[in-house]
């Protein structure tokens, strides 16, 4: 089943969609602040937002989306917000999931154990069994995530196999060492956006987004809809990428 289309009747732009756009979903507690509201009214609100955005992925023909849910740095918000952000992140995955299913969503977690809390991790799993032979399109929802410990995890479990004698020192490279990441099958990031104003990746998606094309909008994470996605699609598709590479393009 498709997901509805938006009501303005837009459509996506006509270019090459990002086969990977990774989202930093920020702005909640702000947009919720300036309303006379607490943080927690704001991260409620972006739940719609983040339908609205898997929905203009699967029009617009993104094959993955991977979002910031909770960062490792996350926990040195006050004891109330991370309870309420785990018991969100819980609730929100339960109860969108046969929705996500419905729509051919394969829904993967990015993210550490330790602190998580297990009825998080365990909704998580349930999510991705129920949808792992989906493949519309690939949500990896990032939990507990952060780019620096996931490098620090890969490195550790690429250290275990060197001493095991399984790997050899001298046939580590960065496709070997990308194999010990999260999600290793998934593409490299094209296009990174965040939300909110802020310019900066806060630790996400460190080892995979070495040549994405970065994007910061204004509008807080509650006001981004497929419209402001499809707005940054458009723009990646008039960027020009060269990966290193290099073009003689002499002016006339
Ligand atoms: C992002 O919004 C959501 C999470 C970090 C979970 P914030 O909560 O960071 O909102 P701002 O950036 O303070 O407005
Ligand atoms: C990044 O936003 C984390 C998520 C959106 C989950 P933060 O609000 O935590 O980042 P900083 O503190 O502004 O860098
Ligand atoms: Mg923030």
């Amino acid at each position: 089943m498709k997901p509805p289309s938006h009501p303005s009747g837009a459509m996506p732009p006509n270019v090459t969609p990002p086969a990977h756009v990774a989202i930093v979903m920020d702005g909640n507690g702000r947009w919720a602040n300036a309303r006379g509201l607490p943080r927690t009214e704001g991260h409620k609100a972006g739940e719609l937002s983040l339908m609205e955005v898997i929905a203009g992925c699967i029009e617009a023909g993104v094959k993955v989306l991977s979002v910031y849910a909770f960062s490792t740095e996350n926990w040195k918000r006050s004891p109330r917000e991370v309870a309420f952000l785990m018991n969100y992140s819980r609730d929100v995955i339960r109860s969108r999931r046969s929705e996500l299913n419905d729509w051919g969503v394969k829904v993967v977690w990015s993210g550490r154990v330790p602190r998580l809390w297990k009825s998080v991790i365990k909704e998580l799993k349930a999510a991705e069994e129920v949808t792992a032979s989906n493949s519309t399109m690939v949500l990896n929802f990032c939990c507990n995530y952060g780019g620096r410990a996931e490098i620090a995890d890969a490195a550790a479990a690429l250290a275990a196999d060197v001493a095991a004698g399984i790997v050899r020192p001298k046939d580590v490279d960065p496709a070997l060492l990308g194999r010990y990441m999260y999600q290793p099958d998934l593409p490299d990031v094209d296009l990174f956006i965040r939300s909110g104003g802020e310019q900066r990746t806060s630790n996400f998606m460190l080892w995979e987004a070495p040549y994405a094309e970065y994007m910061f909008v204004p509008e807080p994470w509650p006001e981004f809809d497929r419209l402001v996605l499809w707005r940054c699609i458009e723009q990646f598709g008039s960027r020009e990428r060269r990966f290193g590479g290099a073009e003689d393009k002499v002016a006339k």
